[in-house]
Order: structure tokens, then sequence, then C-alpha cells
């Protein structure tokens, strides 16, 4: 279970200091999809970062299977990093290793007891037949499915995506919603996934958070699939979308 419990994180911007995550707090159950949601600017990386260290907080506590993360020393902080795996926007690949390399990158950096073998991961994502290429011969759904098998192969505990989709255009935003899918349903991780996509979160979470401003405005199970209503904020919009069904 990933708790945050009244994190906060301030950033000096051009009009002093504001919150980029303001007093938040989420409970994230294992083996959930968990959606956030919310406009440029809202603080959903900075929020994600927190669960695996990347971004510290400035007030708060957050937790993971009841341990307390931001107060982790050194050697605590790598073990934890080794059971959750990462996915970008830009993919953040190394062009100059292929396919097949950049997927076993994680080995070579850290001694995992339990990996995925990488003939079955290449199969797995749809690209067995792209093992030898360089990631500029490759699609950008392709790139991402390569992110994808990288993040699976040390079997994380934990997935964080931010913005795994926004890259990419509708079909193959389609196409990695099903690869985290069925990724989810064999390996039965905690998915964390930030993005702007409506659909991405209709098609794929159990739960969203709404972040507006750094605060979490909201957070909504997600049962339907209805059309797009006119209403004043954006916060209503997805409500509408989300929640409140056919009508
Ligand atoms: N290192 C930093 N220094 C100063 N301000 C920052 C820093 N990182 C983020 N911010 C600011 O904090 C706010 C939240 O940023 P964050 O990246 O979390 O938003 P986001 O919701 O992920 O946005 P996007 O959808 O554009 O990726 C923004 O106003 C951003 O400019
Ligand atoms: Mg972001």
């Amino acid at each position: 279970m990933i708790e945050l419990k009244q994190v906060s994180k301030r950033y000096q911007g051009q009009a002093g200091m504001f919150s980029a995550v303001d007093n938040v707090s989420l409970t994230i159950d294992d083996r959930e999809i968990f959606g956030i949601i919310g406009e440029s600017g809202a603080g959903k990386s900075t929020l994600i970062r927190f669960i695996n260290a990347l971004e510290q907080i400035d007030e708060g506590e957050v937790w993971v299977d009841n341990e307390r993360v931001d107060h982790f020393n050194k050697k605590q902080l790598r073990q934890h990093r080794k059971d959750v795996g990462m996915i970008f926007q830009q993919f953040n690949l190394m062009n100059n290793l292929t396919v097949e390399d950049n997927i076993l990158l994680p080995l070579s950096l850290h001694h995992y007891e339990d990996t995925i073998a990488i003939d079955e991961l290449l199969e797995f994502v749809g690209l067995a037949d792209k093992r030898h290429h360089y990631p500029s011969q490759l699609s950008g759904g392709q790139k991402q499915r390569v992110g994808i098998a990288r993040a699976l192969i040390t079997k994380p505990k934990i997935l964080l995506c931010d913005e795994p989709t926004s890259a990419l255009d509708a079909n193959r935003t389609d196409e990695i919603v099903a690869v985290l899918k069925r990724a989810h349903q064999r390996f039965g991780m905690t998915i964390v996934l930030v993005t702007h996509e409506l659909d991405v979160i209709q098609n794929l979470c159990q739960r969203v958070a709404i972040m507006e401003a750094g605060k979490v405005v909201d957070v909504v199970a997600i049962q339907t699939n209805t059309a797009f209503k006119d209403a004043k904020s954006y916060h209503e919009r997805v409500l509408e979308v989300l929640k409140h069904g056919e009508s």
C-alpha cells in the first residue's frame, strides 16, 4: 500500500514561493491501477515522484508497505527503488544501445534476485523481431514498449507511469494502454499513472485523483464511459465523464 499523508512541496516561482503539491493525502491499494489527472502544472509529476523519492517532500509523510520512504537512508532508498519501476513520456532510452540492451540495462546497474527472461519479455511487448534494432529505428509506440519492458524486467511491485502516452497518437496510445493492462494482469503490480488524457484514465484505471493547482480536489472510482458534457470547471468536466454515467 502507498500512503501519502499531508504531503507538500514548495518551489521558488516568479512571484515567490508556491506550493507545487499542497497538503495532499492519498492511499493507493496493492495491485490497484490508480490514475492522477490534471492540467499542466497541477503537480502530477512532482506527486508521483514522491513515491520513489526522486522528489523530496517539504512536509508530510510518504509510506510504502508500512515503511516511511521519506526517512530512508541511502541504502534503504536503493533497495526501495529496486521495487519501483518507472516509464516516462519521452521514453528515456539509450540511443546507443539496442532494444535488448536497453531492456537489460537495469540488471547491469543492480543485482536483482528475480527477473523476467529477456526472450519472454520481448515476446510480451511484441518486439521479438526488433531486439537488435536501435531506438532511432523504432516508432514512438515501439519505443514506449521498450520502456515498459525495461521497467518490467525487474518485476517491480510498483510501476510509476508519467504521461506514458502523451507523446503518441491515438492508435499508439491504445496499444500502450493494452500493454499496461496485460502487464497488470500478468504481473499484478500496483500501477500509478499520471496523464492529462481522460480516455487513458477511463480505459485503464480503477480510481483517479483529480489535481488542480497542487491539490487533490477529488478521488473518483471509474465506472462508465459516457459522452463529454459541458460543465464549468475542469473538475466538473472530469466528474461529468467519470461519475455521473448516462443521463
Ligand atoms: N524544480 C522545480 N523548480 C521550480 N518549479 C518547479 C520545479 N519542478 C516543478 N515546478 C513547478 O511546479 C508546478 C508543478 O509541476 P509538475 O511538473 O509537477 O506539474 P505537472 O502536473 O506534472 O505538469 P505537466 O502536465 O506539464 O507535466 C509547476 O508550476 C512547475 O513549473
Ligand atoms: Mg508532468
